[in-house]
């Protein structure tokens, strides 16, 4: 209801200091494929959960309940609604992501039966200094990028998910062909790919920012083209964060092309949606 807008703004700066969900809240009244769930005690707000369903599943996101009744199992409640919802819809999983860090909200998931799917590592947010080397010109055929990524073991491993304002989606045909459409990919290597990095400009979560949508290749590949965003973000004046797929070898060699990553994981979490 729209009342709930002031209820749910009143109690989100006691779990976060700053949060996203005040910039969400009135596209997400709008949606047809998705719900925002409140917990309403004696008339005050104290959770808050969201949830959409694209593809086959549901994605769970921005929960939060009010500190002062945190583990009093509303958390739970919420999140079952949400699952419900995503049945209701036909989603098959429902999945939804968290840092490695947040150890009550994996310990909730777990306990409602989630299982790891696959972990994404963090660059900080980096301020890029000007660097010399010229933005990305490669004119690529989308395909020639489909069937890199189709062949790539990183890709197998990610579950074939990229990351898109922390939320982890399908890197389908219609997802690379939107990511080339837009030019929003850096691509090294003479005959064959031997570095790919596809980004986007962060529209809701990140202002003025680029994010790292997924990145694969050889050492030298991964420098090439983190050299190239780093031009780009220079030349657009925009900072650069975003997530890389967390394999041992793509985290080092990321590292060594220049990307700061902070130490900790995104986890994205799935369960499956059985039964009527
Ligand atoms: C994570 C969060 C949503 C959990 O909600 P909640 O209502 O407190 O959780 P519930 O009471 O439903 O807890 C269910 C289970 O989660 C786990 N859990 C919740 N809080 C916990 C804590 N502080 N320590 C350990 N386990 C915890 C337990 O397994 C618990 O079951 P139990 O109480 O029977 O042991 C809540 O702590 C919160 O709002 N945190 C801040 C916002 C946040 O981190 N959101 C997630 C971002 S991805």
């Amino acid at each position: 209801m729209p009342s709930d807008k002031a209820g749910v703004f009143s109690f989100l700066p006691k779990v976060f200091k700053e949060d996203y969900i005040q910039d969400c809240w009135d596209l997400w009244m709008d949606e047809k494929n998705g719900r925002t769930y409140v917990a309403v005690l004696d008339g005050k707000h104290v959770g808050v959960i969201h949830v959409f369903v694209e593809y086959d599943y549901g994605w769970l996101e921005a929960i939060r309940i009010h500190p002062d009744y945190q583990r009093h199992g509303i958390g739970i409640q919420l999140s079952t609604m949400a699952m419900d919802f995503a049945k209701q819809c036909g989603a098959k999983r429902v999945r939804l992501s968290t840092s490695s860090a947040n150890e009550k909200a994996q310990s909730q998931v777990k306990k409602m039966g989630f299982q790891e799917l696959v972990r994404f590592a963090r660059p900080f947010l980096e301020n890029v200094s000007p660097v010399s080397a010229g933005k990305n010109s490669q004119k690529i055929e989308w395909g020639a990028i489909a069937k890199y990524i189709k062949k790539s073991e990183c890709y197998k491993n990610s579950k074939g998910l990229y990351a898109t304002d922390w939320r982890w989606k399908p890197l389908t045909e219609g997802a690379i062909k939107e990511f080339v459409s837009m030019g929003n990919f850096i691509v090294h290597g003479n005959n064959e790919i031997d570095g790919l990095l596809l980004y986007r400009d962060s529209l809701m979560l990140e202002k003025n920012t680029i994010e790292i949508s997924f990145v694969d290749g050889t050492e030298e590949g991964i420098r090439e083209v983190v050299k190239g965003l780093f031009s780009i973000a220079s030349q657009e004046g925009k900072k650069i964060y975003g997530f890389v797929p967390n394999e041992p070898g793509i985290v080092e060699m990321a590292k060594k092309a220049g990307l700061d990553l902070v130490g900790r994981d995104m986890i994205v979490f799935e369960k499956a949606l059985t039964g009527k």
